[in-house]
Order: structure tokens, then sequence, then C-alpha cells
């Protein structure tokens, strides 16, 4: 059986700062972030675009033309939920009135938790319990390091929403041929009521590849088996865009990593934790799907703490048309300057008006509230 992606949508922050204005105002070569890091632009979210919101607006968009009672399952994958208990897909299925037959839960395991719940969906279809449905898949978070921290130029917002049904347009994942690594370390952690990660940055770039290398090495194997034995491009986690130059030349030895198309999104977003590895495959089919149907694509999530996987997937016969308008999500957003950044990420409570589609408006009653248009 064929399971794997058939539609995916992004949402993004109203806002974004450039780069290199938050070098100069931090007395830093803008040299650092745009060619050290590698990145552009940050996405800023105020209170009102939070994970939910964030989540909703994607998921509003993948499933526009899309009937929701060929759903089954409803998984979102965040490190950045708004309650202890209540998870955020619970909120996104309020808010776009899905089918209440669904099965609802979110999945947690820092930036890995996204393909957690991609792997959960494959899973329940490929085992036949989907019972013909499909899944709908989430990514959604806020990365947050803190005003002056080594971080704070790794930062964004966003969400990824994904159906995952049999024969996909978009991506058919192999299923069963997987390498995973995971190993106990205090890399990167957000201690309970903390907003900001704390994070030791060069261990977690260490972590981040001895935990590469594991993976790979563990789907290299079992793909051999199926007489798998190349990739066309491969998809990184993308925490800042130069981790995945490294990560290329970790594993090829190859510093020509493609990195345009694979990481223009993720240079004008930042960080999405979640996401950002989705971000990158949506970028790298948003630039060159018409020369990659067919091919087959590699896979690398990693998440802090630390647990990863490395996968792969061929690219769907209908990935043209699904993926050509994702660069669309940033026509309409605005740059803002550091000082308005530095107010914005102060606030606790959201702004009157943001002009996102689903927003958080406040607590009333210790219930979160939510507006949508
Ligand atoms: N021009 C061009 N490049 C420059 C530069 C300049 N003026 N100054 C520094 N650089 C380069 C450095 O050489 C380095 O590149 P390299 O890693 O290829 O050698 C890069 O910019 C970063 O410099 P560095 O001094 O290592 O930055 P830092 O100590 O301030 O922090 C991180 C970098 C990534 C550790 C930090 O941003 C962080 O903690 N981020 C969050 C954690 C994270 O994302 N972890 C990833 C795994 S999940």
């Amino acid at each position: 059986m064929r399971v794997g992606i058939d539609a995916i949508a992004i949402a993004v922050p109203h806002r974004y700062i450039a780069l290199e204005d938050l070098a100069r105002a931090r007395g830093v070569d803008p040299a650092k972030y745009t060619h050290g890091l590698g990145g552009l632009e940050m996405a800023v979210a105020e209170p009102g675009e939070d994970t939910v919101a964030l989540a909703a607006q994607a998921a509003r968009r993948v499933l526009t033309g899309y009937d929701p009672q060929k759903l089954g399952l409803l998984v979102v994958g965040t490190e950045t939920g708004v309650d202890h208990s209540k998870p955020v897909s619970s909120f996104v299925q309020g808010l776009l009135d899905l089918p209440q037959t669904l099965r609802v839960y979110d999945t947690q395991h820092a930036c890995y938790g996204g393909t957690a719940a991609l792997m959960a969906a494959l899973d329940w279809i490929a085992s036949g319990a989907a019972d013909g449905r499909s899944a709908l898949v989430i990514c959604s978070d806020i990365a947050r390091y803190g005003l002056h921290t080594p971080g704070e130029p790794t930062q964004g917002a966003g969400a990824v929403a994904m159906i995952i049904s049999r024969d996909p347009d978009v991506l058919s994942i192999d299923v069963g041929i997987s390498g995973t690594a995971s190993i106990h370390v205090h890399d990167f952690w957000r201690p309970l009521g903390q907003r900001e990660a704390q994070v030791d940055g060069h261990y977690s770039v260490q972590c981040y590849l001895d935990a590469l290398g594991v993976a790979f090495a563990g789907w290299k194997q079992r793909a051999s088996l199926r007489g798998i034995d190349s990739l066309a491009r491969v998809c990184y986690h993308v925490p800042f865009c130069k981790m995945a130059k490294k990560a290329h030349a970790h594993l090829f030895g190859d510093v020509d990593y493609d990195a345009g198309a694979a990481l223009h999104l993720n240079a004008r977003i930042g960080n999405i934790y979640t996401g950002s590895l989705y971000l990158s495959l949506a970028s790298l089919l948003s630039a060159q799907a018409a020369e990659l149907v067919g091919s087959r694509i590699g896979m690398f999530s990693y998440g802090s703490g630390c647990t990863s996987e490395f996968f792969s997937g061929v690219v769907g016969p209908r990935a043209v048309e699904r993926t050509a308008d994702l660069a669309d999500v940033l026509a309409h957003r605005e740059r803002i300057s550091v000082g308005e950044y530095e107010r914005i990420m102060a606030l606790t409570e959201p702004l009157p008006r943001n002009g996102g589609e689903v927003r958080f408006t406040g607590v009333v009653d210790q219930r979160r509230q939510y507006a949508s248009s």
C-alpha cells in the first residue's frame, strides 16, 4: 500500500524582522547571521498568534476543498502547547468544526513531535485501522530563546499542516525502512512555566550530528535490503539554515548543499521547531517539484533530548500543482523594526488585531478564547 503526504499547507505570523537589522542592533556583524547561521528573516509571533491559532490556520488551508468527513485522526506535534492537559489538537478540532468521530491528540518530543505525529498517522493507515480514512497532521510551534541570547537569531514561529492518506499526491513514504537514534541528553529543554527554551547550543549541534549518523546508518541498512541505494535530495530538521548544510556535509562530505531550493522558506521564517523539516520539504517542492516527480527524497527529523529518525519518500505525481503556491505564505507579511520586535516579545496579552484568520483573544473564566474570520 502506498501511504504518505497528500497535501501540505503553511501558516506564519503576520510580522517578521530582517536578521541584518537584528545583527546591527546587537552589535554583531550581519554576515554572522546571514552567512554564519544562514538566515535572512525571522517570523515574530505576538501572543494572539499562538500555537493553536497558527495550527488552525494551516489546517484550514490544507482542508480547503477537502471533505473533513474523510478524516479519522487529528494529531498535532508541538513542544509549545498552551495547556498542560488540553491538547492543541482539541482546540483545532473545535475551531474548524471537525467531525466528533475523530481520534484527537498531541505528540511531544521537542522538534521530533511532528514526525511522531506523522509516523502515528502512517502506521494507522498502513495497518488497516484507518479503514480507508485519512489523517490530519499539524506541526505548530513558537520558537523562543529570548533577547540577547546566542539563540536569539534562530527563533521563529509557524505551522505546517498535512493530510496523510493512501495513494498520496505529494510524497509516498517508504514505510518500514526508517532509521532511528535516541539518547538521554540535556542539549535543549524548557522547564515547566518558562516561555523561553534553555539550550546548550554547540552541544546541541553535536548531539544532532551524532544522532544523524546513527539514524542514517539504520535507514541505509534497511533501504539496501530493498534495493534502495540513492537519494535525489535530502531535507533536514532546520533549527537554523547552516545546520542543514552541516548535516549534509556530515553524511556526504559534500558541503555544496543545494540550500536555495530546500531552505528558502526556512531562511525567511526561521525555526518553527516541529515543522522545520516539513517547511524544508515545502521549500524544496515549491521550487523543484517538477524535476523531482518520481525521485526519492531523504528526510531527517531531530528532537533534542534526544530522538531522531531518518526516513525517505518518493515525490508524487501531483506534487507540482499541490505545492505551487506554498511560497505565497510570505506575501502579506509586515517587516517590523527591532524595537517593535522587542516590544512584542515582552507582551503577555494579545494585540487587539493581528490580521490572522484565527487568533487567540484572551482568557475568560480560565478558558482560552479564539476568534476566527
Ligand atoms: N561572518 C560570517 N560567519 C561568521 C561570522 C562573520 N562575521 N562570525 C561568526 N560566523 C560563523 C561561525 O564561524 C559559525 O559558523 P560554523 O558553525 O560553520 O563555524 C557561525 O557563524 C555561528 O557562530 P558561533 O560563534 O558558533 O555562534 P554562537 O556561539 O553565537 O551560537 C548557535 C550559534 C547555533 C549555537 C546558537 O545560535 C544557538 O544556541 N542556537 C539554538 C540552538 C540550536 O539551534 N541548536 C541546533 C540543534 S537542535
